[in-house]
């Protein structure tokens, strides 16, 4: 029988991921589809119900519902468990619904399919403490990358995470941009990064070591205000295209058991994006 999958949000006809999915089922010859499902919030419960009834296999969940499904699942992942978001639900054999926190997984494998493997020792020096970060930030713990420090506008919510995650430390933005060159890798995290002026970005890059690995989790545009200038200053950077792609295929390994080929699908997504 012909499996199904959705992506729930609002919005959701920006999403990337049903185009995502369904090429990943037809290059891999599967039978199943993947759409996409406009759920506003005073609906999560009624849409859950129905996604159930109707015999959805599995499906992600976006903003605005990452922490309010947890209510209606069955059982968490240790990690979405930690992290109080969910973006991805399997349904398993019983029909029991698990929860799974595939964004900040994505991250790492996605860094870690750029420039491999060998930079765990480096510090690690996140900036943003919003709901991307943190997923991130309990991610790196995961991977072994245990040199974090993590810089904020509102310094507090930076000290809030780091005191979850048990170590690392949290800086002032002026206090991270004056030692920016201890840091041998430096993920933006913030919506700063978001808008499209050299304003934009939460701190300057003038300190940056050369050779430093710099990654932004925004992918529209695919060189971000702070990558550009992260390229001027040689750094190698890495943009927020590949935590999407692989956030996908850590849901798509969930569901079915296989991995999708990442790397095809990110030069995909990027000739789209360009
Ligand atoms: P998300 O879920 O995408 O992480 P969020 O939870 O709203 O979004 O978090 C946004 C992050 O961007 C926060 O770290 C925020 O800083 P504050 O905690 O101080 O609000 C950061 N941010 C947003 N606009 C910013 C700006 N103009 N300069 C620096 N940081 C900014």
């Amino acid at each position: 029988m012909k499996k199904w999958f959705a992506v729930i949000g609002d919005p959701i006809a920006h999403s990337k991921s049903p185009n995502m999915h369904n090429m990943w089922f037809e290059a891999m010859n599967i039978d199943a589809t993947y759409i996409p499902i406009h759920v506003k919030p005073e609906q999560l419960e009624q849409s859950i119900t129905s996604l159930k009834t109707l015999g959805a296999s599995g499906w992600n969940i976006t903003i605005p519902h990452k922490q309010a499904i947890i209510p209606f699942l069955d059982e968490l992942d240790e990690l979405a468990e930690k992290m109080g978001a969910v973006n991805t639900v399997v349904r398993l054999p019983d029909g029991k619904l698990k929860g799974y926190n595939t964004d900040g997984p994505g991250f790492v494998h996605s860094l870690e399919e750029k420039v491999g493997k060998d930079h765990k020792a480096k510090k690690v020096l996140l900036i943003g403490a919003g709901g991307a970060a943190r997923g991130i930030a309990f991610a790196l713990q995961q991977f072994g990358y245990n040199d974090l420090t993590i810089t904020n506008r509102t310094t507090q919510k930076a000290e809030a995470i780091i005191s979850e995650i048990g170590s690392g430390q949290a800086v002032s933005l002026q206090e991270a941009e004056q030692h920016l060159n201890q840091y041998g890798i430096i993920i933006q995290c913030t919506s700063a990064g978001l808008a499209q002026s050299e304003f934009s970005l939460p701190l300057s890059l003038d300190k940056l070591q050369e050779g430093a690995i710099v990654a932004d989790i925004v992918y529209n545009p695919l060189m971000t205000p702070f990558l550009v200038e992260a390229q001027k200053n040689k750094a190698i950077v890495v943009n927020g295209l590949g935590m999407f792609v692989h956030q996908g295929a850590i849901a798509f390994h969930h569901w079915l058991g296989q991995y999708p080929d990442t790397n095809g699908m990110t030069k995909k997504l990027t000739a789209e994006l360009e």
